[in-house]
């Protein structure tokens, strides 16, 4: 049986693009039930909208606070029984309404290598750092934000000169790549947490050999 996930964006929904046409290949057995979007006309609906994928739009503004959202989104990942929550350029902080209702099952992708430059310019932060490396990192959800265990994390040089968007654009490449990973691992019940520590089981597939100038640790496995 596919794991049931639920993606929540608010952005372009690149991520969510490389999630469904991974499943759609194939190589990551997951089904996605709905996704859920809190800004009306973001990219990520038309893209759910050409998949096929049920959508929810829900507007955080038409809601008094921070827990009379989260409940409805509740409600909603509830109805379509989803069994991992997946963030995908969603921007909002989480209250414990909902991280008490998918406690341990929620992850989240952010464009840096945490601990280094949380927030929401993480990406653009590392460049103006100065740093010689950055990445993006795949983690769980906890109440402090960009805080939880790490999953996976990808390392890509900054290239002298490069602008954000040049760098931006190379980060995304490396999270469409270690986000549906992580997600396959999950959907395998490959992943254990111990206190900080995020183990993988060792699996049958094969490592991906290094097609480019990135560093991904644990490995890509075959098809990601
Ligand atoms: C990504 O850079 C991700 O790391 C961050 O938000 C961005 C979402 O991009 N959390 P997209 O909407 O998936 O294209």
């Amino acid at each position: 049986m596919p794991l049931n996930i639920a993606i929540l964006a608010s952005g372009s929904g690149s991520n969510a693009q490389a999630i469904i046409d991974k499943a759609a290949a194939g190589v990551l057995d997951v089904n996605v039930c709905c996704i859920i979007c809190n800004r009306p006309g973001a990219g990520v609906i038309e893209r759910a909208a050409r998949a096929g994928i049920a959508c929810v739009v829900l507007d955080h503004k038409a809601y008094p606070d921070r827990e009379s959202y989260d409940r409805a989104v509740v409600q909603h990942l509830q109805k379509y029984d989803a069994r991992l929550v997946v963030l995908a350029g969603y921007m909002r902080l989480l209250s414990p309404v909902f991280l008490d209702a998918f406690s341990g099952r929620v992850i989240n992708i952010h464009p840096a290598l945490l601990p280094s430059f949380p927030g929401v310019h993480g990406g653009a932060d590392a460049l103006e750092y100065g740093v010689r490396i950055s990445g993006c990192t795949v983690h769980f959800v906890e109440e402090k934000m960009d805080g939880g265990p790490v999953i996976i994390q990808a390392a890509v040089p900054v290239n002298p000169g490069e602008d954000v968007d040049d760098l931006m654009q190379r980060i995304h490449a490396m999270e469409h790549r270690i986000y549906p990973q992580a997600i396959q691992w999950l959907a395998q019940n490959r992943i254990s947490v111990w206190g900080r520590e995020v183990h993988v089981a060792p699996g049958s597939a094969v490592a991906t050999v290094p097609d480019g100038q990135w560093l991904v640790y644990p490995p890509l496995e075959e098809g990601f």
